[in-house]
């Protein structure tokens, strides 16, 4: 069966109580049932993590290159200050769909800016977390 790894970067373990004027009262546990029901009807498997560590995140892209198939990862702030997250994705040359609960070119200045987005084969934000569910079924759809 095709497995998709879907990550999930810093501060949204904190889904459901973190800001909810902007991010929405849904916890990481309904984002990953959601993710699972997904997974379930499009028939690929899911590995579903989440990480404050950068270096974990790392580790976990490289595991993916032996082990899936594609790439779903809300990079959270790493989005916007980490080389070393895109050079881990373009090293394992994997496809990768880059989520955003929020529309992050509606927010901050510093938001709108991406070392992700320009190696993504598609980027979705501003859906809240219906988000993961359009990149599931783009990334079960083309890998
Ligand atoms: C986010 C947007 C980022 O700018 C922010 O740092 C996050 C969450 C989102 O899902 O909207 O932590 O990736």
């Amino acid at each position: 069966m095709r497995t998709i790894y879907v990550l999930n970067g810093p501060n949204l373990n904190l889904l459901g109580t973190r800001e909810p004027e902007t991010y929405g009262s849904d916890t990481l546990q309904s984002v990953e049932a959601l993710c699972r029901a997904t997974a379930e009807e499009l028939g690929v498997a899911i590995e579903f993590r989440q990480t404050n560590h950068e270096g974990e995140m790392i580790e976990w892209i490289q595991q993916a290159r032996l082990q899936a198939q594609a790439l779903v990862i809300n990079p959270a702030a790493w989005t916007h200050t980490s080389v070393a997250i895109r050079d881990a994705v373009t090293g394992v040359a994997l496809p990768l769909w880059e989520v955003h609960i929020t529309n992050v070119h509606k927010r901050e200045p510093f938001r709108h800016h991406s070392y992700l987005s320009d190696v993504a084969q598609g980027v979705i934000c501003g859906y809240g977390i219906r988000g993961y569910r359009y990149a599931l079924m783009e990334a079960a759809r083309v890998s």
